[in-house]
């Protein structure tokens, strides 16, 4: 353990696998094995996949599942969700049945702008940076012209741009804070191209400008990025039905209000707002995931939404009014339906196709739909059976695999485990059991 080495990125798969396997694993040949085993037999395949990041030594498995019968907007859906939690996939298709059988999901978009900011610092005048920004202002954005044709072309581009005083948090620090609408591309790499080039001219251009007595050695560029935090790029989410009705459907006394509670109980409280979140991601990760969309994001700009008011808070809301339930969520979602990976991986582009190819506004509602059902299919499993039950049933799989059941063992345990505590030393013993008795 601990080996170093220099000019790693320069050996070939091959030499780069034998210094890892040599190195790090006691039994070199089965790690060998196990490495390339995930190789794909088509050499093209394989080297796209290759190409998605630097130094790949093999493909990583996760399950690609279909999450079926999503009434959103009126229209069916199957949605295609990566995850390797079990139970989650179950819980989205069970919310997502009982939905459907009571009008389904409703979605729209709030808003749709993106931003990014050139963060420099100026230790002049603010009077005389202020005034140069708003001479140069449309320069700005006439620079970034080569860069944003294509995206004007649809309909997208610059929405606005202006300079922000953050002298008072450090000194000297100034902020260019730029919009943007990406149309259907998540924009990451349009928005950082734009600023690069606003904060390059923002700077360089400053000579030319004798009137405000600012030279670019004034101006020391700190740097230029998209922001993460979206919250104008804002997507809702809501189910709706009588209470009468859905409590008879999950029959169970009192069950909306009790619902309405438990989400309550995530927006007074943080612990358990942590984790509510963490069930709605469940869901979101799946489809971005499969839809190609860069989770990291996505999960950064939700989690500081979820703290806009200065307290970490559940994403949903739920109320009772006149007799009428209803379950909501709207959250910041930056997705894109083209560029990045999403017309280079051969499965993400089957995930949209079964989408119906959907541009970023409905993808965002999809996403935003799914995310609800998740949460909808956790808390109804937590304030009725408890979430162990239906949790251990999937994990019991795992857990017989881990034991290296059979498929008749399999099929064996998880009848005998249907209303037994699924446990680790309990799927033990009862193996051990079993392949000692001849009921197999
Ligand atoms: C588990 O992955 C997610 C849950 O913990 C979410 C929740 O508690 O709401 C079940």
């Amino acid at each position: 353990m601990g080996k170093e080495i220099k000019g790693f990125s320069k050996l070939s798969k091959e030499e780069k696998t034998n210094w890892i396997v040599d190195n790090f694993f006691k039994e070199t040949e089965a790690s060998k094995i196990i490495l390339k085993q995930y190789w794909n037999d088509d050499e093209n395949l394989q080297r796209l996949h290759d190409e998605f990041s630097e130094n790949t030594l093999s493909n990583f498995y996760l399950p690609f599942s279909i999450a079926p019968n999503f009434l959103i907007n009126d229209k069916i859906y199957s949605i295609p969700m990566v995850i390797e939690e079990s139970s989650v996939i179950a819980a989205a298709s069970k919310s997502a049945k009982l939905w459907s059988s009571l009008g389904g999901f409703k979605t729209k978009i709030i808003s749709k702008i993106k931003n990014g900011q050139v963060h420099f610092t100026y230790l002049g005048e603010k009077e005389l940076i202020t005034s140069y920004f708003n001479y140069i202002k449309p320069t700005l954005i006439q620079d970034t012209e080569t860069i944003t044709s294509n995206m004007k072309k649809r309909g997208g581009g610059i929405i606005d741009i202006e300079l922000i005083n953050r002298t008072h948090d450090m000194k000297g620090y100034y902020q260019i804070n730029v919009s943007f609408d990406t149309v259907d591309a998540m924009g990451a790499n349009f928005i950082n191209s734009c600023l690069e080039q606003i904060s390059k001219s923002f700077k360089e251009k400053s000579s030319l400008s004798e009137e405000y007595k600012i030279q670019p050695n004034d101006i020391t560029i700190i740097m230029s990025i998209l922001s993460n935090y979206v919250p104008e790029c804002i997507v809702k989410a809501e189910v709706s039905c009588k209470v009468e009705e859905l409590d008879k459907i999950e029959n169970y006394e009192n069950y909306s209000e009790k619902f309405v509670q438990a989400v309550k109980i995530a927006q007074l409280d943080t612990s358990r707002a942590v984790t509510h979140n963490k069930g709605i991601m469940n869901g979101i990760d799946a489809i971005s995931i499969a839809t190609g969309n860069d989770f990291r994001a996505i999960e950064a700009g939700i989690h500081a939404y979820a703290s806009k008011e200065g307290k970490y808070k559940g994403l949903s809301k739920a109320k009772i009014e006149n007799d009428m339930f209803n379950f909501s969520i709207k959250i910041p979602l930056a997705l894109g339906t083209v560029g990045g990976i999403t017309n280079l991986h051969p499965l993400v582009k089957l995930a949209l196709e079964m989408l119906d190819n959907p541009n970023a506004e409905e993808l965002m509602q999809i996403t935003a739909a799914v995310g609800l059902a998740q949460n909808y299919g956790a808390l109804r499993s937590l304030i009725t059976s408890g979430i162990q039950q239906g949790h251990m049933k999937m994990h019991l799989i795992n857990i017989l695999n881990s034991l290296k059941a059979n498929e008749d063992e399999k099929k064996l345990a998880v009848e005998f485990f249907k209303d037994k505590i699924v446990n680790n030393r309990n799927v033990q013993n009862y193996l051990i059991k079993l392949r000692n008795s001849d009921e197999l």
